[in-house]
């Protein structure tokens, strides 16, 4: 035994091995040393979520169909977060990656499925589907527990606040700039026209979105028309055909 070894192992057990308290204070001055390697970093990184392309702010329809969603209670019984496991990802597809999700306050993440994930149920079923599904669940599935929402499609949108809303969500990083605030209002009724005078102002805002009656009835902007919305985009921003995970061996 060399004598620094020795040394060492005397300490050991006259100091630490005999003496509780300084075992303890010793234990946590290790654990610590460890915790701030760790954690310290995080706090100078600006953003611990890798962007990924395609991931656009919601458009004031959409995002008022996710205020519905969150009114009328459906994260009761549906979560939005497909895991990386491999029953999930065959049932409802890619998993969801943090970026999917990086604009919504609050988020839907959720755990409770009474209901199916909905993370990516955007493109899933047709318009008509849903609006017969919100109508009446049991028309399209028999067997279906879900409640019935024929109330939507008979309500108007109150659409007055939209603006307050985008900018509220711009306070906390979601980046509409003026003109999206300017155009909220009018972007509403844009979006429910797929032959809308601002068509390429709509398009340059929110790249890529869906513009079209939702609600089958084009004399009244409805609860509905904004809620469908809201569920045709979820899961339909990123283009997993031509996105390569880091890590897709993370699958378990
Ligand atoms: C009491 C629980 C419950 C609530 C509340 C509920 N759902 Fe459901 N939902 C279900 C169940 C169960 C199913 C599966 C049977 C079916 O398709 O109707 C379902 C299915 C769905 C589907 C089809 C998913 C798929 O992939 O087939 C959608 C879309 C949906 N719900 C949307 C909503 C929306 C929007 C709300 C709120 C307005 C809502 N649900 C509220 C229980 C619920």
């Amino acid at each position: 035994m060399s004598e620094r070894t020795s040394l060492w192992s005397d300490l050991h057990k006259k100091l630490f091995e005999k003496n509780s308290l300084i075992l303890s204070v010793g234990i946590l001055v290790t654990v610590s040393i460890g915790g701030i390697v760790e954690i310290a970093p995080l706090f100078y990184l600006d953003s611990t979520i890798e962007e990924v392309e395609g991931v656009r702010p919601y458009t004031p329809l959409e995002q008022l169909g996710r205020d519905i969603y969150i009114r009328e209670g459906c994260y009761n019984c549906h979560s939005q977060m497909i895991r990386p496991l491999r029953d999930e990802v065959e049932r409802y597809g890619h998993y969801s990656l943090a970026a999917e999700s990086m604009y919504d306050h609050p988020f839907q993440w959720g755990s409770k499925r009474t209901g199916p994930d909905l993370a990516r149920v955007g493109g899933k079923y047709s318009d008509e589907w849903h609006r017969d599904h919100m109508r009446a669940p049991t028309s399209v599935v028999p067997e279906s527990i879900m409640p019935a929402y024929p109330f939507l499609e008979t309500s108007e949108l109150a659409f007055e606040n939209v603006q307050a809303n985008l900018r509220t969500l711009s306070l906390v990083g979601v980046p509409y700039e003026a003109e999206h605030l300017e155009a909220a209002v009018s972007d509403i009724e844009t979006q429910l026209d797929p032959f809308a005078e601002d068509y390429d102002g709509f398009q340059a805002r929110y790249p890529g979105a869906v513009m079209r009656d939702f609600d089958g009835n084009p004399d009244m902007v409805s609860e509905l028309d904004a809620l469908i919305a809201y569920l045709q985009v979820l899961g339909t921003m990123v283009d997993f055909s031509t996105y390569e995970a880091e890590a897709d061996e993370n699958l378990r």
